[in-house]
């Protein structure tokens, strides 16, 4: 017993942190072998009880010896994995990080910051209502009749309750935020309404169950069509280019009259006629038209006194028409590989 005390004490000393490959394994290994549970020392000790009482005494000396030596070891050997893994005395202060990515924004929200911004020149200011809303805010204020199509289930998420369907429903357009923005203030306004929409769709290229708008609103004493027209120019040239040219054709909405579509000019093909415009040299980018009186007066305007004009545009077809993107699936979809291509327009 004594000899083989005197082997172990041996073997712990010569024990070099260098032996172990990986360090933390090799201390974790050298602690089970010595103090673990079935290891040296539990093993020694069980001998040890078995010894006649006059050896007791040296054997226990030894005993300790040999175990204070093991736990010394181990604590020099973490001692040492501490110290080695605390470098800050060899960092390089001067070495150029590695670059981390930083992310983008997306190209709906820098299309919607921009039409944003063109309109802010001319002193419009950003108006919200909510994306739930009532049948009162999405049609009847805005001069839907009870039959319209739009009112139908086929084209309008309606929200249950209680099992019913009840008079709330997801927007379809952000015309609502008008009526909310006209009920809680009185002439001049002069807002603008980006936001998320919603309709019954099949997804595909070209529709979508969820895209974005922004609405337009001004009202005051004698808002003439030439206002509409000539602040609908404006925002062509500073969205499409100096050079872009405007046509407004008749159209009919509820809630404006008259009502008209508005075409820019192809900015690809600067109007000659290409794919993009379908040969026609023209593209449609938005509704508009003069406030229908009923509607100013559901939401509290005296008609009599007040005019405006309304319009509205979806925030995808803008970007499709400026950056020709042909589906559009792609702005939900996630795919690094489109959206980096928009990461240097901020
Ligand atoms: N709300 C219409 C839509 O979703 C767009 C629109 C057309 C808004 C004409 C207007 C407008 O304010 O005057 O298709």
């Amino acid at each position: 017993m004594k000899d083989k005390i005197q082997d172990y004490l041996k073997e712990i000393n010569e024990t070099n942190i260098d032996n172990f490959t990986n360090k933390i394994e090799g201390i974790e290994q050298f602690r089970i072998k010595f103090l673990g549970k079935k290891g040296v020392m539990n093993k020694l000790f069980e001998t040890f009880k078995t010894m006649p009482n006059d050896q007791k005494r040296e054997m226990g000396q030894l005993l300790n010896q040999l175990k204070t030596a093991a736990q010394n070891k181990i604590e020099e050997f973490k001692n040492y994995v501490e110290e080695q893994s605390d470098d800050s005395g060899d960092m390089d202060l001067t070495m150029p990080t590695d670059f981390s990515e930083i992310g983008s924004r997306h190209v709906l929200s820098v299309v919607q910051n921009e039409i944003i911004d063109i309109f802010a020149r001319i002193g419009f200011t950003v108006a919200e209502a909510p994306e739930i809303e009532d049948d009162w805010h999405i049609f009847s204020a805005l001069n839907f009749p009870p039959e319209h199509p739009a009112r139908d289930m086929q084209d309008t998420f309606f929200i249950e309750k209680e099992g019913k369907h009840g008079d709330v429903a997801l927007r379809t357009h952000t015309s609502s935020v008008q009526v909310r923005v006209m009920e809680k203030n009185q002439p001049p306004i002069r807002i603008i309404a980006p936001g998320r929409v919603f309709r019954n769709e099949a997804i595909s290229a070209r529709a979508h169950c969820i895209f974005h708008q922004v609405e337009g609103l001004y009202i005051d004493k004698k808002v003439s069509f030439a206002d509409l027209k000539q602040t609908l120019l404006y925002f062509a040239k500073e969205m499409f280019g100096e050079d872009t040219q405007i046509r407004l054709r008749p159209s009919y909405f509820p809630f404006t009259e008259p009502s008209a579509e508005m075409d820019i000019s192809c900015n690809i093909c600067g109007g000659k006629g290409c794919n993009i415009c379908k040969h026609t040299g023209w593209l449609e980018i938005l509704g508009c038209g003069m406030v229908d009186p009923n509607v100013l007066e559901a939401s509290g305007i005296d008609s009599t006194q007040y005019s405006g004009f309304a319009f509205g545009m979806g925030v995808e077809r803008m970007a499709m028409l400026k950056y020709q993107i042909r589906d559009l699936r792609l702005y939900f979809e996630n795919d690094l590989r489109f959206l980096k291509q928009f990461e240097a327009i901020l």
